[in-house]
C-alpha cells in the first residue's frame, strides 16, 4: 500500500506506508537518535511525545540531519484515548516504546511518579498494540532489571534477576513481567526487551543530544556541564566501593549504537513468524569507572574538571557491565563506538548546545 500525498517539505509519493513505526518518547535522548537511524533505514517513524522530558528542538535537529519532515503527536502515553487516536491515524507496522522516567537516583525520591508513569504508559501501549494488531514491539528495558549482580560484574540475559536497587529498576522488572504474561496468554505479538546499559554521547552532527532538565542526574551530562561552567563542580558519589579504583563501574555505550540496536531489533522482529518475547543486553561488554570517565574527559577535551569525592548515592549498583554475545548472535548487532568517542561527542554537543 503506498501513500500518495505531498507535504510542503517532503514528497511522500510512492512511500511504503507499511513502514510506519510508532516511537513513544521519540523526542527524548535515545528516542531522537533512534528516529534518525529509522529514517536512514527506510522506515517512517511517528513521534509521540508530550515533551515533559524533552524539547521540540530535538525534532528540528532530526529534520536537519535527515532532510525529512517528521510526524509528531504531542501526546501523553498515559492518556489512553489520546494515544488511541494516533493508532487510528496510522497503520503501524511496529512500535518502539521509550516514553518513561529513567533516573535511578530520582526514582528513589519520587517512586509513585515512576510507577504511575512507567507502568500506565506501558499498559496503554500494550493494550493498543494488541487492539490494533501491531505485531512488532521493542520495549526500552534496562540493565537495572538485574539489580546488584551476585558474584559477578558481567551479566548475561540469563543472569538471575535480583531485587531491583531502585523504583526505576523495579518499573522495568515489572514491565518485563507484564510483557511475559501478555505473550504467555497467547497474544499475537512479538516483543523484544532491549536491556540498555548506560547510553551516553550525542550524534556526530551535534544537532541532537542529551537535554537533561535541571541539574543532570547522569554522569556524562554532569561532566560536560561542569566543564562548560553550567555547574560549579561534579561530585563523585562514593570512592570506597570494591572496584578497580573505589568508584562505581558501568558499561557506557554510545547512543547512536543504542539507536542502531533498535533498528536491528525491528528488522529481526519483522522476520520472526511466531509470537515471542526475547531479552537482549545492549552494551559494549566493557566496564568503565566514574574516575576513568573523568580522566577520559580531561584527556579528550583538554579541560581540567573541578570534581570532588562525596557520599554514596542511594540506589547505585556497584559494578555492572554486559555480556554482549547474544546481541551479536541474534541481532547481528554490536557496539562500534568507544567510550572515548562517546565522551568526545557529548562534549561537542555541550559546546554546540550552548550556542542554540
Ligand atoms: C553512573 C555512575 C553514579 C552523576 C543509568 C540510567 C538508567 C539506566 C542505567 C537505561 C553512578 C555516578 C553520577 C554524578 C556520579 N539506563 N555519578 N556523579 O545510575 O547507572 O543509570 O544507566 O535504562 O536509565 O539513568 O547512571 O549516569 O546516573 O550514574 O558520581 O554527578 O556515575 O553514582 O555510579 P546509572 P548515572
Amino acid at each position: 500500500m503506498t501513500a500518495r500525498f505531498k507535504s510542503n517539505s517532503f514528497n511522500f509519493e510512492a512511500m511504503d506506508t507499511s513502514k510506519y513505526i510508532l516511537v513513544t518518547g521519540g523526542a527524548g535522548f535515545i528516542g531522537s537518535h533512534t528516529v534518525v537511524e529509522l529514517i536512514e533505514n527506510g522506515y517512517i517513524p511517528v513521534i509521540v511525545d508530550d515533551f515533559r522530558n524533552s524539547e521540540e528542538s530535538s525534532v528540528k535537529g532530526i529534520e536537519k540531519i535527515t532532510g525529512t519532515s517528521i510526524s509528531v503527536r504531542n501526546t501523553d502515553v498515559c492518556d489512553f484515548s489520546k494515544l488511541e487516536k494516533v493508532f487510528r491515524e496510522f497503520n503501524f507496522t511496529g512500535i518502539i516504546h521509550f516514553a518513561a522516567y529513567k533516573a535511578v537516583g530520582e526514582s528513589v525520591q519520587k517512586p509513585l511518579n515512576y510507577y504511575q508513569n512507567n507502568l500506565v504508559g506501558l499498559l496503554n501501549v500494550l493494550q493498543l498494540a494488541t487492539k490494533y494488531k501491531v505485531k512488532n514491539l521493542v520495549f526500552s528495558s534496562s540493565c537495572t532489571v538485574y539489580g546488584e549482580p551476585k558474584n559477578t560484574k558481567v551479566v548475561t540475559e540469563e543472569s538471575a534477576i535480583q531485587p531491583a536497587n531502585s523504583p526505576y529498576g523495579n518499573t522495568k522488572q515489572i514491565g518485563e513481567e507484564i510483557i511475559n504474561d501478555l505473550v504467555a496468554s497467547g497474544a499475537d505479538i512479538k516483543i523484544l526487551n532491549l536491556r540498555y546499559f548506560n547510553p551516553v554521547g550525542a550524534h556526530s552532527s551535534a544537532l541532537i543530544g542529551e537535554l537533561p532538565i535541571g541539574k543532570p542526574n547522569n554522569l556524562i551530562p554532569a561532566v560536560t556541564q561542569t566543564a562548560i561552567g553550567k555547574l560549579e563542580k561534579i561530585t563523585i558519589f562514593g570512592n570506597d566501593y570494591d572496584t578497580i579504583d573505589g568508584t562505581c563501574v558501568r558499561d557506557y555505550i554510545h547512543v547512536v549504537d543504542v539507536a542502531n540496536a533498535h533498528v536491528s531489533g525491528i528488522k529481526w522482529l519483522e522476520q520472526q513468524e511466531n509470537s515471542l518475547v526475547e531479552n537482549i543486553n545492549i552494551g559494549t561488554g566493557k566496564g568503565t569507572s566514574v574516575l576513568e570517565i573523568i580522566h577520559t574527559f580531561e584527556e579528550v577535551s583538554g579541560e581540567k574538571l573541578n570534581w570532588e569525592f562525596g557520599p554514596r548515592r542511594e540506589g547505585d549498583v556497584v559494578e555492572i557491565f554486559a555480556d554482549v554475545s547474544k546481541s551479536k548472535r541474534i541481532l547481528n548487532w554490536e557496539a562500534k563506538k568507544t567510550v572515548k568517542e562517546s565522551v568526545k561527542d557529548a562534549w561537542n554537543w555541550e559546546k554546540k548546545e550552548l550556542k542554540h
